[in-house]
């Protein structure tokens, strides 16, 4: 394309943001691909900077190095908040929905937002937090999660949350990983009708934390908590003292945002980082674009703020475009299964974002639960985490949706910072179980066995991302060749994002699932290696094995082989303790559905796990397990089929 036929797309007004038609997406994705870096910057031009940037983009993706926008300088803050202090201070910026449907919401306008974020502010500055320092957040979803995110990333310190699910080992795992100075937490948190004792697991992760200076506490179940002295503070009083004023710190376009968590193929989480320029872009313009939002409109996005669904599009990308994003702190299923119904109705939610696991627990509820709610509000609705099926993709378009609203089923991950193919509502085709097209700026290709780029339109291969955009993680905290390693070496010159994918005649892709060692339960990525390694540390067991299998709800549940080094007695017995250990190394989200004892398992000549045959068996299909002749002991294949666990 050349420049004359870029400058009238900008003319048209295409590049406003908001793409309205299937001509103006085909027109906007050809010009974000041919002129990536003009196109960037027309995008970026409609945030608040403080500086200018140098260059757009510039990468190398054999060293897996990206910068966007370089030289500019923002604060992420000031285009969520203050920007829109001048227009739209009395908007609500964010509905909090407590656990309890007994419990008053809160509406949290864009000024009242301001001065809480300001007070939170100064209250890290006064107990030492400065510009690059890393603060772990593990809260439940109230309102002072969304305020801590933002305090930190107004002062430039880096965030880092930790799914308050995560046990005490797990959270000390990540303090530890990115030696963080202070801990945000609460005395406790409520889901559905239990409650957590959030500052207990901080109390015994930190035995193992000296990075720690400083925890303060959010006050939320009123549980009685131990204070150790000069290292715990509760919030509230501090917020009290705190000044409202607080100077934005100017960051670099390249300077992080924050650390998030994933799961590996191997043992240590990856703690990718994201940076502030062309994260913040990115979001901003996908959650635009996606959810089609518009001035006025009430989003909810059911996610946890823990995980990356929740920082960037229940915080930073709605938040970007002046929205209202709702907080819910609840589940599904409490008090009943109507709760996200009554939720939609109760704030006259337009936008609807949820995860294929819930929709499927939902929809083995009684119908009433929906019928009796109105859901006539919704405009859109939209799927992320996992691949959704054709039964529940129907079900929510049909009941949930009632067949007007377009289903987003957006694919991306925690590593690529925004969602990178989607649908766009009432412009893409509507075909279940597709994420449809790549949004623009997004290259993707499928790679075959050989390693070769597919170049027919129709193919199925392991999906990769040819050309950088700008929310792509930039390492992994402390161990960049990793991070090299993970996604950049096993075809060179592209992003492997460890899918599979297929895409059919008319170009669309279709996510098929992960072709690593990652299996993705209830939507939470979790990496076999981690569990293994908590299971072998029982003085009883030798060795394990944990594949994934099909599950009507979970997706996928895990299944785990486990090889005593001794004659068990008590094997119900053992199965408790495992599950126990396993809820204590990682959390409750990584207990195994079922456990089967086995003599051995099969292995390579070189010692391998040869898994393909675990998972097969785990799924009971016992067809073809290809040539076995070549394993050291082959005579456990049998074995192991026979104890099959139903
Ligand atoms: O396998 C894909 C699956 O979730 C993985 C990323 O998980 P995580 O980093 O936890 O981020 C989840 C939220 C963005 C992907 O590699 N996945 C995500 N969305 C979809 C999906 N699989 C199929 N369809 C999707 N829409």
């Amino acid at each position: 394309m050349n420049l004359l036929i870029f400058i009238i797309i900008i003319q048209q007004g295409y590049m406003k943001s908001k793409i309205n038609t299937l001509q103006e997406y085909k027109a906007v994705y050809t010009a974000s691909v041919n002129e990536p870096d003009l196109f960037w910057s027309e995008i970026a031009k409609q945030f608040t900077w403080s500086k200018p940037w140098e260059t757009v983009c510039e990468f190398d993706m054999e060293r897996a190095d990206f910068k966007w926008f370089k030289g500019a300088k923002t604060n992420i803050t000031i285009n969520c908040i203050d920007r829109h202090l001048k227009k739209n201070a009395e908007h609500t910026a964010l509905i909090f929905e407590p656990n309890s449907p007994k419990e008053e919401a809160q509406h949290i306008s864009y000024k009242e937002l301001h001065e809480k974020v300001c007070k939170m502010s100064n209250v890290l500055i006064e107990m030492g937090v400065h510009k690059g320092d890393r603060v772990a957040i593990y809260l439940p979803m109230i309102p002072e999660l969304a305020i801590s995110l933002l305090a930190c990333a107004r002062i430039g310190a880096i965030h880092s949350v930790i799914f308050a699910g995560f046990s005490s080992s797990a959270l000390a795992a990540r303090i530890n990983d990115s030696q963080c100075k202070m801990v945000i937490t609460s005395d406790g948190g409520f889901r559905g009708n239990k409650t957590i004792d959030l500052k207990s697991i901080v109390d015994e992760a930190l035995m193992q934390c000296p990075s720690v200076q400083k925890v303060l506490i959010a006050e939320r179940t009123k549980t009685v908590i131990t204070i150790k002295k000069n290292r715990d503070f509760y919030l509230a009083p501090l917020l009290d003292e705190a000044s409202k004023i607080n100077e934005a710190e100017p960051m670099d376009a390249e300077d992080p945002l924050f650390i998030l968590y994933t799961s590996g193929s191997t043992g240590k989480p990856k703690g990718m980082v994201h940076t502030t320029g062309g994260y913040m872009v990115y979001t901003a313009y996908t959650f635009k674009n996606v959810f089609a939002y518009e001035q006025r409109d009430v989003y909810w996005c059911t996610a946890d703020i823990g995980w990356i669904t929740g920082h960037s599009y229940i915080l930073y990308g709605p938040l970007l475009n002046g929205a209202t994003s709702l907080l819910f702190e609840g589940v599904p299923t409490f008090p009943n299964p109507g709760r996200f119904w009554d939720v939609i109705d109760k704030f006259g939610v337009n936008q609807f974002y949820t995860a294929p696991t819930a929709i499927r627990a939902l929809a083995k509820e009684s119908l009433s639960h929906v019928q009796n709610r109105s859901l006539a509000s919704l405009k859109i609705i939209g799927t992320v985490g996992e691949p959704i099926n054709e039964e529940a993709w129907q079900w929510y378009h049909k009941n949930i949706g009632k067949e007007k609203c377009p289903v987003v089923d957006t694919w991306w991950q925690t590593e690529t910072g925004g969602i990178l193919i989607s649908p766009l509502p009432h412009i893409s085709p509507q075909i279940p179980t597709y994420a449809t097209t790549p949004l623009p700026g997004v290259q993707p290709v499928l790679i075959d066995d050989n390693g070769n780029e597919i170049t027919d339109t129709e193919g199925s291969g392991k999906l990769c991302i040819k050309y950088p955009w700008p929310s792509i993680a930039r390492t992994i905290w402390g161990d960049h060749n990793r991070y090299k390693e993970t996604y950049f070496t096993a075809f060179p010159g592209y992003y492997f994002t460890g899918d599979g994918a297929l895409r059919n005649k008319e170009g669309m892709y279709r996510i098929t699932g992960r072709v690593d060692d990652v299996i993705i339960v209830s939507g939470h990525n979790l990496g076999t290696a981690p569990i293994e390694d908590a299971i072998n540390e029982h003085p009883d067991i030798a060795e394990s094995a944990i594949v994934g299998f099909p599950h009507d709800i979970k997706g996928h549940a895990l299944y785990g082989f486990v090889t005593p080094n001794k004659d068990l007695p008590d094997l119900n017995g053992m199965k408790e303790a495992i599950n126990t250990l396993i809820s204590k190394k990682i959390g409750p989200i990584a207990k195994l559905d079922k456990i089967q004892f086995t003599e051995g398992l099969p292995k390579t000549r070189s010692g391998k796990i040869m898994r393909r045959i675990l998972r097969k068996i785990a799924e009971g299909d016992f067809s073809n397990f290809g040539d076995i002749s070549t394993l050291l002991n082959p005579e456990v294949v049998e074995e192991i089929k026979n104890g099959r666990q139903n």
